[in-house]
C-alpha cells in the first residue's frame, strides 16, 4: 500500500452473560430500591456472569462475531489487543488467551488497561499500528466481568456495574475520508483515588515468608459524585473538542457513542451542545456501567439496529478509572 492507509471499522461483534440481574433484587440484601436506582442511574437490569462465562469467553465470543461481521477468518488477524481490568489472568494475557482460542497465526498479542477508556486507548493503538504500515488487521476487545470484583455490600457503587464483552476489527484501507479520523487521550493520574481496584500502587498487599496471606480478593472502591462531577466536565469538554478537532458541528454526527456509565451524567453533559437525545446512544438500562466493555457494546447495537450505516460520522467518548478520558471521530 502506497502512503498512509486510512484505518477503517470494518465489523463489530458483543456478548452479554445470560443472566438479568433487575434493580430489584438489589433490595433484598441493601437498603436501595428500583426507584432510587431508576432515578439516579437510569438502570433497571444489568447483566452477570455465571461461574462458566468469563472475561475471555465473552471476549471470544464477540471477537468471534466481529470477524464474521468484517467477512474474515482469525487468521487473517495481525494483532489482538484486549482492553480491561478484569483479566482471568495477568499471565497470560486475555489477549494470549483469545489468540489460542481462535486459532490466530502466531501474531503479537497483548492486553491494556484504561479503565472504563480502555477501549478508546486500544483505538489509538490499533489506528497508529496500522498507520505505520505494519499491520493489516486489527481485532480490539473490550471485556470485562466486574461482578467479580463489585463489592455487593456497597451500595454506592455496586448497583452500577455490569458484565459484558465488545469487539471490533479495524482494517487498513485506501478509503478517502473514511475511517478513524481522529482520536485523542487524556490521563490524570493525580485523581487515581477517585476509583481503585487493587491495593495501593496497584499490587497485591506485600507478603513475605510467614505473614498471613491476603484475607480477601480486591475489590472496586468509588468516589461516586466526585467521579459524577468529572465526568459531566470531561465528557463536555471532549465533544466540544471534537467538534472543532475535526471541523464538525452537532448535525454532521449521526451518532454519539459514549461510555455508559449514568444516564444523568450524558444528560447533563450533552444538555447544551445541540444533540437530539435520539443522536446520543444509551444502552445504560439495560447493561449498567460495563467498564472497558461499554462503548463496543453500544457501538455493536448501533450497527445491528441500524441507528448508523456505512458513510455516517460517530463521536466515540469515554471515561474511567485513572482518571482516564479519551474520544475518537470515525466515518463508518
Ligand atoms: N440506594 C439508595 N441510596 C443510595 C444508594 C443506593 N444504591 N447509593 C447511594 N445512596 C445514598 C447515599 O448514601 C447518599 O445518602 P446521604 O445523602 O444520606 O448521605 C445519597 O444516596 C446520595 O449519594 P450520592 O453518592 O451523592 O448519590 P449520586 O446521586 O451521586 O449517585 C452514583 C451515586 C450512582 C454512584 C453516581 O454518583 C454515579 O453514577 N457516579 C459516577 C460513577 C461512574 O461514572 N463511574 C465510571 C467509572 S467506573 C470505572 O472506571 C471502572
Amino acid at each position: 500500500m502506497n502512503g498512509t492507509p486510512a484505518v477503517h471499522l470494518r465489523g463489530t461483534g458483543s456478548s452479554l452473560p445470560k443472566r438479568v440481574m433487575r434493580n430489584e433484587e438489589f433490595a433484598a440484601f441493601l437498603e436501595t430500591s428500583d426507584e432510587w436506582i431508576t432515578t439516579r442511574t437510569g438502570i433497571h437490569e444489568r447483566r452477570l456472569a455465571g461461574p462458566e462465562e468469563t472475561t475471555v469467553s465473552l471476549g471470544l465470543e464477540a471477537s468471534r462475531r466481529a470477524l464474521e461481521a468484517a467477512g474474515l477468518k482469525a487468521g487473517d488477524l495481525d494483532l489482538i489487543l484486549f482492553a480491561t481490568v478484569t483479566p482471568v489472568s495477568q499471565v497470560p494475557s486475555n489477549a494470549c488467551r483469545i489468540q489460542a482460542g481462535l486459532g490466530c497465526r502466531l501474531i503479537p498479542a497483548f492486553d491494556l488497561n484504561a479503565a472504563c477508556t480502555g477501549f478508546l486507548y486500544g483505538l489509538a493503538v490499533a489506528d497508529g499500528m496500522i498507520r505505520a504500515g505494519n499491520h493489516q488487521h486489527v481485532l480490539l476487545i473490550g471485556a470485562e466481568t466486574l461482578s467479580r470484583v463489585v463489592n455487593f455490600s456497597d451500595r454506592g457503587s455496586s448497583v452500577v456495574f455490569g458484565d459484558g464483552a465488545g469487539a471490533a476489527i479495524l482494517s487498513a484501507s485506501t478509503g478517502e475520508g473514511t475511517g478513524v479520523r481522529r482520536v485523542r487521550l487524556y490521563a490524570d493520574g493525580r485523581l487515581g483515588d477517585l476509583i481503585q481496584l487493587g491495593g495501593p500502587g496497584g499490587q497485591p498487599a506485600w507478603t513475605g515468608p510467614g505473614t498471613p496471606q491476603p484475607a480477601a480478593p480486591a475489590k472496586i472502591t468509588m468516589n461516586g459524585r466526585e467521579v459524577f462531577r468529572f465526568a459531566v466536565q470531561r465528557v463536555h469538554q471532549m465533544v466540544q473538542e471534537a467538534l472543532t478537532d475535526c471541523g464538525l458541528a452537532a448535525p454532521d454526527v449521526a451518532l454519539v457513542i459514549p461510555h455508559q456509565a449514568n444516564q444523568r451524567i450524558l444528560d447533563a453533559a450533552f444538555a447544551d451542545l445541540g444533540f437530539l437525545p435520539e443522536n446520543v446512544m444509551s444502552n445504560i438500562d439495560r447493561y449498567g456501567n460495563t467498564s472497558a466493555a461499554s462503548v463496543p457494546i453500544a457501538l455493536d447495537e448501533a450497527f445491528c439496529t441500524r441507528r448508523v450505516k456505512s458513510g455516517d460520522t460517530v463521536l466515540l467518548l469515554a471515561f474511567g478509572g485513572g482518571m482516564t478520558w479519551g474520544s475518537a471521530v470515525v466515518t463508518l
